[in-house]
């Protein structure tokens, strides 16, 4: 079997082999969890929803002290690099930057080099079975902390939600606090009423704040659709006639089982539909 070619990724400046490219063990990323990513679609070789992506990453940067070594416009050229390397035409980029490396301190150095690192990774996102099917979702307790709006590579809780919603028979999380639904272990989490209205929860601490979600309410807001930005009750999800997700790495899929129960009529419905095919037109229109 020919051996299979090495990933071009991006590191701290340089293009190189995958199995060419090494962090520091005192990386703050690597010891304190310390650090920020973004998931960027690519779909025919372009980059999906990149601005919101950008505007995103600089936010949570913002938000724990940090500042980015290149300016987005930069990086938007890496990623751009990366997928012509690597012949991407559909899956993600996916991009992580830490505070930098010095010997393990949780009180940090204001002059320490930030890590940037970025890869490629082939998946299909597109022509996915879940489209047809829909997901089972678990509804489980939010274990999380409390600034969810920024992106941090602290994912310990999520991946033990999906890990035992997997374990369950279920595809995914949707996490519940004090009788409501925040989201998805990675996504944003919608229910559609019997009368048509999109409920969603508004941005704010307890949720990351979802580009594809940003992307899809403004299509549905020129559409004059109903929208609701607010928290959701268990019982008004178990009550739905549907339900959705939305994710860069999933763009927007239906939701047919909620712990075990269906979904209104256990099938993807009409609402969703709507939605899908007006994200992917618009996802492809405003692709770079
Ligand atoms: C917790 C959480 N919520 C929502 C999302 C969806 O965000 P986006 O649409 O920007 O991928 C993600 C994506 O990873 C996530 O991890």
């Amino acid at each position: 079997m020919p051996a299979k070619t090495a990933r071009i990724v991006y590191l701290n400046g340089a293009f190189l082999p995958e199995n060419e490219a090494h962090l520091s063990i005192f990386d703050r990323g690597f010891l304190f969890g310390d650090g920020i990513y973004e998931v960027t679609a690519v779909l025919d070789g372009k980059l999906i929803d990149s601005a919101l992506h950008m505007a995103r990453l600089e936010r949570s940067v913002g938000e724990i002290g940090g500042r980015l070594p290149l300016t987005t416009d930069e990086i938007v050229a890496i990623e751009k690099r990366l997928v012509a390397d690597n012949k991407l035409t559909e899956g993600v980029v996916y991009l992580q930057y830490t505070r930098g490396a010095e010997d393990r301190n949780f009180f940090y150095s204001d002059d320490l080099q930030p890590t940037l690192l970025l890869f490629t990774q082939v998946k299909t996102l597109e022509h996915v079975a879940a489209v047809d099917t829909g997901l089972k979702v678990k509804l489980m307790p939010d274990q999380r902390w409390a600034r969810r709006d920024i992106k941090s590579v602290g994912l310990l809780p999520q991946v033990l939600a999906k890990r035992d919603a997997k374990a369950a028979g279920f595809d995914e999380a949707w996490m519940v606090e004090d009788g409501l639904i925040t989201e998805g272990a990675s996504s944003t989490a919608y229910i559609v009423t019997h009368d048509d209205r999109i409920i969603t929860r508004g941005n704010g601490n307890a949720t990351l704040p979802g580009c594809t979600r940003l992307a899809v309410l403004e299509l549905a807001r020129e559409q004059g659709l109903t929208i609701e930005e607010r928290p959701f009750t268990v019982e008004e999800a178990k009550a739905a006639r549907e339900a959705c997700l939305t994710s860069a790495s999933n763009f927007i899929v239906p939701i047919t089982n909620m712990d075990g129960a269906p979904v209104g009529d256990g099938k993807p419905g009409p609402m969703f539909n709507r939605l899908r095919v007006l994200y992917m037109e618009n996802a492809r229109r405003t692709a770079i």
